[in-house]
């Protein structure tokens, strides 16, 4: 039997990954952090071959004994910060994460590839996690390519860009078999709400004001998590060493849209109320916001990889799950989060 060392696999991306493989008998150690982010039920998941371990991945003695027992056949890195305007207030964590916290990974990773031998090291792979965001904005009418130059512009984008760069230096350096992924947005159940989709769509079922940043025509291509999940498997088996993929669906809307098409399925939901469109309002863009994300995934889609959901499929059925899991959602929002507004610059940490 395959086994995995999954990292951040409380979250929103890596928890979808993790219920994936054990619907396919994969072992999963799951080491997480279970910060403000994280599902808190994934760590109570009871099935015999997933194993859950809270900590940091930048504890390097832990990280290293997971790897000298349970020898995974390779690792996909999901652990992150990962809310931009929380890089915004403050980007030390993202930092110590995203960037520190890789690296020790990278090391015991190193440690354990060098301990192998034939198939097994032959067959290693460390799958980094990234986004589109490490490209900055895209120019009207290019989509980008794996070749084009990182132009972080938010905090969050400068500390993953700058993981992207320490993979690649693993492979270049010590050969460590890393495939790096850059994610468009993605959306689905299960996601803190925080986020665009969650954020949005709950607070239209509730009947409070649906923030747009600025004019709301930001362009992003909206993945559903399960086709990005999908897509990490293929690259498992396929992907080439020291690579990097673009993953998306090739669905470019603006946040407008994508507003207005979540407020289109809660009015489905919710026929008697007020049209949920009449909420949205428009605020204060986010500093250094992007403009565009689009992307070229040829070489995933090389490997055969298509998506499965259609943006309106995928996101009915997204809104859907929100309206029949407040009780989940009261769960994680309970410590402390009331959708405040973040991210504004005012209250960074270098004013506290
Ligand atoms: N959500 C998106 O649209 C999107 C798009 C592209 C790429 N990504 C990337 O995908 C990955 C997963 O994103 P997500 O949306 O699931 O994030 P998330 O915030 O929902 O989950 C992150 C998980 O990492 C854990 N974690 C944080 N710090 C940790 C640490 N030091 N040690 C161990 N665990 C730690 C958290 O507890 C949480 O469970 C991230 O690397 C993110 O940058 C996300």
């Amino acid at each position: 039997m395959q086994s995995l060392l999954v990292t951040g696999g409380a979250g929103f991306i890596g928890g979808c990954f993790v219920r994936q493989c054990l619907t396919s008998s994969t072992s999963v150690v799951n080491l997480d952090k279970l910060t403000y982010a994280a599902n808190p039920d994934v760590a109570e998941l009871r099935d015999a071959n997933h194993t859950f371990v809270h900590g940091d991945i930048g504890d390097g003695d832990l990280v290293r004994r997971l790897f000298a027992t349970h020898q995974p056949d390779a690792v996909f890195h999901f652990a992150a910060e990962s809310h931009v305007d929380r890089s915004i207030d403050d980007p030390t964590p993202f930092v110590a994460t995203n960037v520190t916290g890789w690296v020790v990974l990278l090391r015991e990773a190193l440690r354990h590839w060098k301990s192998l031998s034939g198939a097994r090291r032959e067959d290693f792979r460390i799958i980094n996690v990234s986004t589109d965001e490490v490209y900055g904005t895209a120019a009207a009418a290019h989509d980008f390519t794996v070749a084009d130059p990182f132009r972080p512009n938010s905090p969050y984008a400068a500390s993953k860009a700058a993981a992207v760069h320490f993979g690649r230096a693993f492979f270049q350096t010590y050969g460590l078999p890393v495939v790096t992924t850059t994610s468009s947005n993605n959306y689905g159940p299960f996601q803190f709400p925080e986020k665009l989709t969650p954020l949005i769509a709950l607070n239209a079922m509730q009947g409070r004001p649906l923030p747009v940043y600025g004019d709301g025509l930001q362009q992003r291509d909206w993945i559903h998590v399960e086709d990005h999940c999908l897509a990490l498997h293929q690259l498992l088996a396929a992907g080439v060493p020291g690579g990097l993929y673009n993953v998306g669906s090739g669905r470019v809307v603006s946040n407008l849209d994508f507003v207005s098409m979540i407020c289109q399925f809660v009015d489905e939901l919710q026929p008697d109320a007020a049209p949920a469109a009449s909420l949205i309002e428009h605020v204060t863009d986010r500093p250094g916001h992007d403009r565009r994300y689009a992307l070229d995934t040829s070489e995933l889609r090389g490997l055969g990889w298509r998506p499965q959901l259609s943006l309106e499929e995928g996101l009915r059925r997204t809104v859907r799950w929100y309206f029949e899991h407040r009780e989940w959602v009261e769960k994680v929002e309970s410590p402390g989060y009331g959708r405040q507004r973040l991210g504004l610059g005012e209250d960074s940490a270098a004013d506290r």
